[in-house]
């Protein structure tokens, strides 16, 4: 059991940033820009997944998953909040978030499945952001020349990503979830995740009047495509979901820890998991 912890960020989010907040990279910037309209959306779906997946179990497994299930949806709270003022800003720049939209139309498709299936979804999308985090924190270039209260925002809910990974596929395994379930919807998830970001970051580059310029994919290239890059060093931590005795606890986290010891004075602590 991991003991989560909620904290609350101490970060100006009401000075307005500019579209190009990260270092002036074009890509970058849409890029984050994506993940974070995709957020509050996805965040509000995790937290009632998990906190159903609670009600649904019987005594014993409620009482030993219940407090960090707690501290799982206080930090996934605290991260749609500040996401949504981030997003708030990102409006005011004129940028559509139509990524929510999708999402949620999809999610109205899928909203009479079995909730091991919802929760199947949930520890999959844990799984990417588990492995995006992990990799922001060791990659701090990805973040290179953000205002540095934005880079803390970014860091702040990487280390938590980072912390919290086991709940969700845990709440699958205590609702009885079977590895057939749990790889097929990891696939369905992994091609509708990575197109609507995908097509989300276009969006917000054809916004930014960046689209078509060679500096833009330069960026987007090495972000993604360079030797150790978000994707092709990602690729074996996104593949090992598929073994039979994967565990999120196999893999690599330790900067969440040491970031969230080396930047305790950037949040206050509001909440302790009982
Ligand atoms: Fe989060
Ligand atoms: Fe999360």
């Amino acid at each position: 059991m991991t003991d989560l912890v909620v904290r609350r960020l101490l970060i100006d989010l009401d000075t307005p940033f500019p579209a190009r907040w990260n270092g002036g990279d074009a890509f970058r910037s849409a890029f984050f820009n994506a993940l974070s309209q995709s957020f509050p959306s996805g965040e509000q779906y995790f937290i009632d997944a998990v906190r159903d997946g609670l009600k649904a179990l019987p005594e014993a497994k409620r009482a030993s998953l219940s407090a960090e299930v707690h501290g799982f949806i206080g930090q996934e709270a605290t991260h749609r909040r500040i996401h949504a003022l981030f997003n708030a800003n990102l409006e005011r720049l004129g940028f559509d978030n139509a990524i929510e939209r999708w999402t949620e139309d999809r999610r109205k498709e899928h909203r009479g499945d079995d909730l091991r299936n919802k929760v199947a979804a949930t520890a999959a999308t844990e799984h990417f952001t588990a492995i995006f985090a992990d990799w922001v924190l060791r990659h701090p270039e990805a973040l290179a020349g953000a205002e540095p209260r934005l880079r803390t925002l970014w860091q702040w809910h990487c280390a938590e990503e980072s912390e919290h990974r086991n709940t969700a596929f845990d709440m699958y395994q205590a609702l009885g979830g079977n590895q057939v379930w749990r790889i097929k919807v990891f696939k369905y998830v992994s091609s509708v995740f990575l197109y609507d970001v995908l097509r989300q970051t276009l969006r917000n580059l054809w916004h930014d009047k960046a689209l078509l310029r060679w500096s833009t994919w330069r960026s987007g290239w090495k972000l993604w495509f360079a030797k150790d890059g978000m994707v092709r060093s990602n690729y074996p931590l996104w593949k090992a979901y598929m073994a039979a005795d994967f565990h999120p606890s196999q893999q690599p986290a330790a900067l969440s820890q040491s970031w969230l010891r080396d930047n305790a004075d950037r949040y206050t602590v509001v909440g302790r998991a009982a």
